[in-house]
């Protein structure tokens, strides 16, 4: 058998960027049972008194996500704020066109930013470009952060909320390139309206930070013209241009399915490359951030979803995008992670698309527990072990091809280094199925480090799944992987595996 091999070298002068820790952010979306079931569930033995469900916020806790997008996604494209806030028993259930779905409305603006804080998060607030523009984006931004005095601001304080919410990420529309999008829009009628949207809303408070929707994935025809067009329009007014991107194994090829982070790889730096082309166009000195505010695997489900959505519409909260992650899902996330943090200098806020039910590594029982997916460990590790400097761990490995892909390394690999703790993390992925491999690291640059521990996910059924009553994929620290001898490490990793190998003092 050919011999496989991966070599890193950790510098402390390599850095790649300190890691923002937006971007272990996540998204919950007025879609199935992301709210109704999922956050929120009166009646529940673990609901709170507002209705949220405890066993659901000790998870996200457990996590640690700093942000969280709101509402939407495709629904925030025919959201009518004005319906989510007041008095429960005085809000419209409306037609909820995204899903084809009916929103009761009782929870929204005020009671989201009520869950945010007991999940310690903050809101990425979207707001509604699709039917709706600048005024009613004004209006939602007073009402949120205006202290009072003002008409949207006293009329929050009349719903009971006295102390604005301070919403500092705001996103203008969501995937307005998207035909399937309510009210999309051309690239140069969405970048003029977005420019105008974000120079109104800078007027109100001119320290928010302003996300401008970029293609709703690589395969749009528009892309990624649409990136220069909008940006030509709105660069001056905006912080940052969104990315979005969903993988799937559809055609169960786990190999090129686990290659597919390359492709992520290559939408950032075509992205970085658009966005500094334009720069250089405006003469500007402002560098464009990226936020990828939705990322996932997304593909389990979309048999069912089209069915119930074309079949049995307008229901409250139906099942839908409840993906069942398997081990080789947990693999591609791990690898998407370390991809995000390889290009933490530019990508500042990332969204694991979703939280809670939809496509999300958090899923909920109606009569029963929250549980974790496959995807909750390497999401949790990376948020967890992930904060500091990012180093480029200039990576040498033997590689492979696949179906659509080429020079795949078999280990892809990151390391943070937490200044602060004295510790550093290598996230390492061996996406060889076959064969064990060794890491070599040289980590002299951490003179007086140690092994604290490897943690390792893997599973000899890469469609290992988890449920309510079973963690079969979970993670474990082996104590016999590696070997650390003057500033040399060695570590095993295992064939298809998920590896956090820390070291510290
Ligand atoms: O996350 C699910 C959906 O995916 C979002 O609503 C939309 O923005 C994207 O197409």
């Amino acid at each position: 058998m050919e011999q496989k091999y991966a070599r890193i070298t950790l510098d402390k002068d390599f850095t790649i960027s300190r890691v923002d820790k937006r971007i272990y952010g996540s998204f919950i979306e007025h879609l199935g049972r992301a709210v109704y079931g999922g956050i929120y569930q009166p009646g529940h033995p673990s609901a709170d008194e507002e209705g949220f469900r405890r066993d659901v916020l000790d998870l996200v806790r457990e996590i640690g996500v700093p942000i969280v997008r709101y509402p939407g996604g495709n629904f925030v494209s025919n959201f009518y704020w004005e319906d989510s806030v007041g008095p429960v028993e005085q809000r419209p259930r409306r037609l909820e066109l995204a899903w084809r779905s009916t929103e009761p409305n009782l929870v929204g603006v005020n009671e989201f930013a009520s869950w945010a804080k007991k999940a310690d998060t903050q809101v990425m607030m979207a707001v509604n470009l699709g039917t709706r523009g600048i005024e009613a984006a004004c209006n939602l931004l007073e009402y949120c952060n205006h202290p009072s005095g003002t008409k949207y601001s006293d009329l929050r304080i009349s719903h009971g909320v006295k102390d604005p919410h301070n919403i500092q990420v705001w996103c203008l529309g969501n995937e307005m390139d998207g035909p399937w999008q309510t009210g999309h829009k051309t690239a140069r009628e969405y970048g003029r309206l977005a420019d105008e949207t974000a120079k109104a809303m800078k007027q109100i408070d001119p320290s928010l930070q302003l996300v401008a929707c970029g293609s709703s994935n690589t395969q749009m025809p528009t892309y990624p013209q649409w990136e220069a067009t909008v940006l030509e329009e709105a660069y001056d007014s905006v912080d940052f241009l969104s990315l979005h991107t969903y993988y799937g194994n559809r055609f169960n090829d786990t190999r090129n399915f686990l290659a597919q982070s390359d492709d992520m790889d290559h939408f950032i730096r075509t992205i970085i490359s658009t966005c500094d082309f334009v720069k250089a166009k405006k003469r500007s000195k402002k560098d464009m951030m990226l936020s990828f505010d939705e990322w996932n695997v997304w593909f389990h489900a979309n048999e069912a979803d089209d069915d119930t959505m074309k079949n049995r519409p307008w229901s409250v909260a139906p099942h839908l995008l409840e993906d069942h992650y398997d081990f080789e899902d947990a693999l591609l996330v791990g690898l998407m992670l370390i991809t995000l943090l390889k290009h933490s200098d530019r990508v500042r806020m990332a969204c694991l698309a979703q939280l809670v039910n939809v496509i999300a590594p958090i899923m909920t029982e109606e009569n029963g527990p929250a549980w974790k997916q496959t995807i909750f460990y390497p999401y949790l590790h990376a948020s967890k072990y992930g904060r500091g400097i990012a180093l480029n761990p200039a990576l040498r490995s033997s590689k492979h091809d696949t179906k659509d892909f080429t020079d795949v390394t078999d280990v892809d690999a990151v390391a943070v280094w937490n200044d602060e703790q004295d510790q550093v993390t290598i996230f390492a992925v061996n996406r060889d199925l076959d064969q064990d491999i060794v890491l070599e690291a040289d980590v002299k640059a951490f003179a007086g480090y140690r092994l604290l521990e490897h943690i390792v996910l893997e599973h000899g059924d890469m469609k290992a799944v988890n449920s309510a009553e079973s963690q079969t994929v979970l993670p474990k620290t082996v104590g016999d992987r590696d070997q650390l001898q003057d500033g040399l490490l060695q570590s095993k990793l295992g064939k298809a595996s998920w590896n956090v190998i820390r070291l510290g003092k």
